[in-house]
């Protein structure tokens, strides 16, 4: 297993900041990820899928494992769904799309997220009223510490709002996915922009509901090849009642949505333009005019840039609103 040095990291994160890592090994399979482990036992590690929700803001002293595990396998099939295992690094749409062209339905609202199948129920990926951990049964992975393979089901995955074990732990590196999708389907309206683009079709199809995600999406949001940036860059934030009342006191049209019991979002986008921050732009980073939960890199080679702006921003909306915006994006 060849471990590199010294290599340069701007081609390997959506936002292009430049950052030098000091060791780079790309494991081909569980083997490979084990010796890279027993190989370097004390550098410090970092996995990267498709690098689309993470920015360096400084070199990396210590070794980058970036798994290149491939391929789909159905484990089990009968008339009502199909289960299939995906390897970490398969394209996440890529992977939607086949779903989508082969009659499975879970994902189709999940289409043209940037990133890897891997990187998916690490922050349980949602859109559009859909979230990832309501097809995944099983994760399978290897705990950076031990060595050893650690297999996940769906509880034991703790999955939550942008949330699971492994974005929580950081302790695990995942080489497949195991999904259980469904061969019928029924639109179900969950997600008023959605429900828009496709309001002229009597029962959408899953390739319908597929193309309307992919319109909503490319007129709402930057593709990362030609405005570098990570997606939303905030979490939505969640509020207990005292905090929501707080809210609505000083911005009466908040957005509110449930989140639990006594708990609820409200929109991070919704609070950053309402500060003043759409489409707002200092220096070489900004947030997109269509958009003010993405940050977009202008031309900054510098991921401190970015950082300082996410800064600006989250004093800004404590100062005005009270609420602590917390990233989305891994910042390294
Ligand atoms: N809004 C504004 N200003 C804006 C944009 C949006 O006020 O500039 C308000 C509007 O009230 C709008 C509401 O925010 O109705 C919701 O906007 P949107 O549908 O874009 O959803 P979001 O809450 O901003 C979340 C996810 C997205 C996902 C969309 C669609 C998070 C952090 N983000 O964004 O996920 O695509 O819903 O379901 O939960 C991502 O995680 O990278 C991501 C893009």
């Amino acid at each position: 297993m060849q471990v590199e040095k010294n290599i340069q990291l701007k081609a390997y994160n959506s936002f292009r900041t430049e950052a030098v890592a000091k060791l780079f090994g790309k494991p081909e399979s569980a083997k490979d990820i084990t010796e890279i482990l027993k190989q370097y036992p004390d550098e410090e590690k970092l996995i990267l899928g498709s690098g689309c929700n993470l920015f360096f803001t400084k070199d990396y002293d210590g070794i980058v494992i970036k798994p290149n595990i491939t391929g789909i396998k159905t484990l089990s099939e009968d008339d009502f769904g199909i289960e299939i295992e995906v390897g970490a690094a398969e394209d996440w749409d890529s992977f939607v799309e086949h779903c989508v062209t082969n009659g499975w339905a879970g994902i189709e609202n999940l289409s043209l997220i940037p990133g890897s199948v891997g990187a998916a129920p690490i922050q349980n990926i949602g859109a559009y009223g859909a979230e990832v951990k309501d097809v995944i049964t099983q994760v399978n992975t290897i705990d950076i510490d031990t060595e050893e393979v650690v297999v996940f089901d769906n509880k034991s995955c703790m999955f939550d709002y942008r949330n699971s074990i492994f974005k929580q732990t950081r302790k695990y590196i995942i080489t497949s996915v195991v999904f259980r999708l469904s061969k019928s389907f029924t639109y179900r309206e969950r997600y008023i922009d959605l429900n828009n683009e496709l309001q002229s079709i009597a029962s959408p199809t899953l390739s319908d509901v597929r193309n309307a995600v992919i319109k909503v999406r490319t007129r709402k949001l930057p593709n990362h090849i030609d405005l570098p940036n990570a997606g939303s860059f905030f979490k939505n934030p969640i509020l207990t009642s005292q905090q929501k009342e707080t809210l609505l006191n000083i911005l009466p049209n908040a957005p509110i949505y449930n989140a639990g019991e006594q708990l609820y979002k409200t929109s991070a986008a919704f609070l950053i333009e309402k500060a003043g921050y759409k489409g707002k732009r200092n220096g070489n980073v900004g947030t997109y005019e269509k958009h003010a939960l993405i940050i977009v890199n202008y031309g900054t080679s510098k991921g401190k840039d970015i950082a300082a702006f996410m800064q600006e921003i989250q004093k800004v909306v404590q100062a005005k609103y009270g609420i602590t915006l917390e990233p989305e994006v891994w910042v390294f």
